[in-house]
């Protein structure tokens, strides 16, 4: 595929480093984007249209001054725990910001769209490793809402002839290993990050969120995917959906979990000294273990991550915080 793509939330952590491969690749990009989490400076020299995806007249004067080869829509709010505190903030902007961009699509005869979608879709995990078919029971409400604009996504393939990719990401880590762009979000609520302000002394000791999990050490075990790998798969599904018609889902991995404490000290290890941290309360919502098999996603879209090595990637996530400018 060749042409202008349009990136939704491409000023945010994931959606610059998708922009970052695009343009590396060859490809045009618009960035739609409100700066609500997004940074202007994570997408510097790239055009940038401000405006919110529920705002169907911003969307139509956009989708007339382009003309788009396919949408990636990264725009969401994705913090676990105020989406129970906050759920219809979680159902406006994600679920109604998914319908407003598809119903523009349509109306401007753009008809491939990828979505950001998440592990959170499928809740407490009943086998080791969560392929398509686990069954998916969000325990908050920032996982039904991706798992309804994938219903919707569905239905509007099925009705419509949208071809849909959506793309359940489990742990993003890292940054760029060509620097300039990483994770800033106020608040942070990510482990990675977290450990590393933690270790530099730039932010609070780090809590360790429960100890007496069912796992090999007690803390809860994630399967953390580099940002950059998160990309690539976006650029395989571009191409996937020029063969495939339909809407299609792909769990998105490393496949090996690490605990919170074998993070904390791979991050000892790169950082060159101890994390300081202490143990606190569980945190309400979290599954004790989230490991994806992204064997599906390996087979059609011809996706492997690259950056598998856990030190690996958080030395990319350290280099970020070294240098962060935003
Ligand atoms: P982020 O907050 O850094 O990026 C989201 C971007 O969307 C920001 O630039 C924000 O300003 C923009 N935005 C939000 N609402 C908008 C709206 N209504 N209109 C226009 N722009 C809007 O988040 P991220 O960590 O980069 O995550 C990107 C996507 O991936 C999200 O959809 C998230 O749910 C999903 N996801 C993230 C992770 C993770 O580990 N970070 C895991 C699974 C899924
Ligand atoms: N954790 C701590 N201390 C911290 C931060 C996190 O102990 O300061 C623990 C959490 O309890 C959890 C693990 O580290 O066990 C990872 O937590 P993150 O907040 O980094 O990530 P989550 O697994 O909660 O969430 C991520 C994405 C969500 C996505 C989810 C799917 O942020 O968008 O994965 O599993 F929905």
């Amino acid at each position: 595929m060749t042409g202008t793509i349009l990136v939704c939330g491409g000023a945010g952590y994931i959606g610059s480093h998708m922009v970052r491969l695009l343009a590396d690749r060859g490809f045009e990009v618009v960035v739609f984007d409100d700066l609500s989490t997004g940074h202007r400076e994570s997408i510097a020299n790239v055009e940038l249209v401000e405006g919110d995806v529920r705002d169907a007249a911003a969307l139509d004067a956009l989708f007339g001054a382009f003309r788009f080869e396919a949408v990636m829509h990264f725009c969401a709010k994705s913090l676990v725990g105020e989406s129970v505190l906050k759920p219809l903030e979680y159902y406006e902007n994600n679920v109604g910001g998914s319908i407003s961009l598809v119903q523009a699509m349509q109306r401007h005869g753009v008809d491939k769209l990828v979505f950001s979608s998440t592990a959170a879709v499928f809740g407490e995990p009943e086998s080791e490793l969560i392929d398509e078919d686990h069954p998916k029971s969000p325990l908050n409400p920032y996982g039904h809402s991706k798992l309804m604009v994938e219903r919707m996504l569905a239905d509007v393939a099925a009705a419509h002839g949208l071809r849909a990719v959506a793309l359940r990401y489990f742990n993003a880590a890292g940054a760029s290993l060509a620097g300039g762009i990483g994770e800033s979000h106020d608040p942070e609520t990510h482990l990675i990050p977290n450990v590393l302000k933690a270790a530099a002394g730039s932010g609070p000791r780090l809590k360790v969120f429960g100890t007496d999990y069912d796992t090999r050490d007690g803390t809860c075990v994630r399967d953390y995917i580099h940002v950059d790998d998160l990309a690539r798969a976006h650029l395989a599904a571009l191409e996937f959906m020029t063969r495939e018609e339909g809407f299609h889902a792909f769990n998105l991995g490393n496949g090996q979990g690490f605990s919170v404490l074998e993070v904390i000290q791979a991050a000892g290890k790169v950082v060159g000294r101890d994390v300081p941290y202490e143990v606190a309360e569980r945190r309400a919502g979290d599954p004790a273990v989230l490991v994806a098999s992204s064997a599906l996603a390996a087979k059609k879209l011809g996706w492997q991550p690259e950056i598998t090595d856990l030190e690996a990637i958080i030395e990319s996530a350290w280099h970020w915080h070294r240098e962060q400018r935003y």
